[in-house]
């Protein structure tokens, strides 16, 4: 794995995929990757249709200064092919990912959430990072299992794509699990 210095020019690598920031050149390919239903039904503030207009303010988002949070892309041969990120929500850290519905099925959610994670429990100094899950959604339950985050609780929680609540199980995941189940 290999990190550049600065988080707004941060580059993580896995064995297959490159983790950078979005540019405006990944437009297109960042759009047609999103607007697919399978893929916004199962994150909770990514609308469908997902338009240009929809990317380009996502892109504008993530060049804010003074923002927190990491938005990185999910690369393979140069091309985007999913998103993930730490988000700073009411004080918490949260942890959020996805993937083209072409490239699922192949371990790469693992992958990038394991370099990714590995990045962040390195650079900054947080004892846990929060994530979850839609209830139908047991892929991403599976993923998160394997990265060594625990269910903490269970709400109702609003998903822009479907136009309504669903319920969502609340996880967690420690800088303590993590170093030892990557060890
Ligand atoms: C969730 C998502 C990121 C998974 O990506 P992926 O690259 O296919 O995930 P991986 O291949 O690393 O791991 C998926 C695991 O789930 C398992 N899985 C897949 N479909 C499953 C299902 N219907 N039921 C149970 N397990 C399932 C796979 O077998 C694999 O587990 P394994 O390695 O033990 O065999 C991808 O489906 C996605 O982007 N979905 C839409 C957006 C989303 O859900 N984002 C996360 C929001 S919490």
């Amino acid at each position: 794995m290999r990190l550049a210095t600065t988080p707004r020019e941060l580059v993580i690598e896995s064995e297959r995929l490159v983790l950078r920031p979005l540019t405006a050149d990944d437009l297109d390919d960042l759009v047609a990757e999103v607007s697919d239903l399978a893929v916004s039904r199962m994150l909770a503030r990514v609308p469908y249709p997902y338009t240009r207009r929809d990317g380009e303010i996502f892109l504008a988002a993530g060049r804010r200064q003074g923002s927190a949070d990491i938005a990185l892309s999910v690369t393979e041969g140069g091309r985007v092919i999913g998103g993930i990120g730490l988000t700073v929500l009411r004080g918490q850290h949260e942890f959020g990912y996805w993937l083209g519905s072409r490239h699922w099925g192949k371990g790469y959610a693992t992958e990038a959430g394991r370099a990714f994670l590995a990045y962040v429990f390195d650079a900054l100094p947080l004892e846990q990072v929060r994530s979850g899950i839609f209830f139908d959604n047991p892929a991403s339950l599976r993923v998160q299992v394997k990265l060594g985050f625990r269910e903490i609780g269970r709400r109702q929680v609003e998903c822009l794509a479907r136009g309504r609540k669903v319920e969502h199980i609340d996880t967690m995941l420690t800088r303590a699990v993590f170093r030892r189940l990557m060890s």
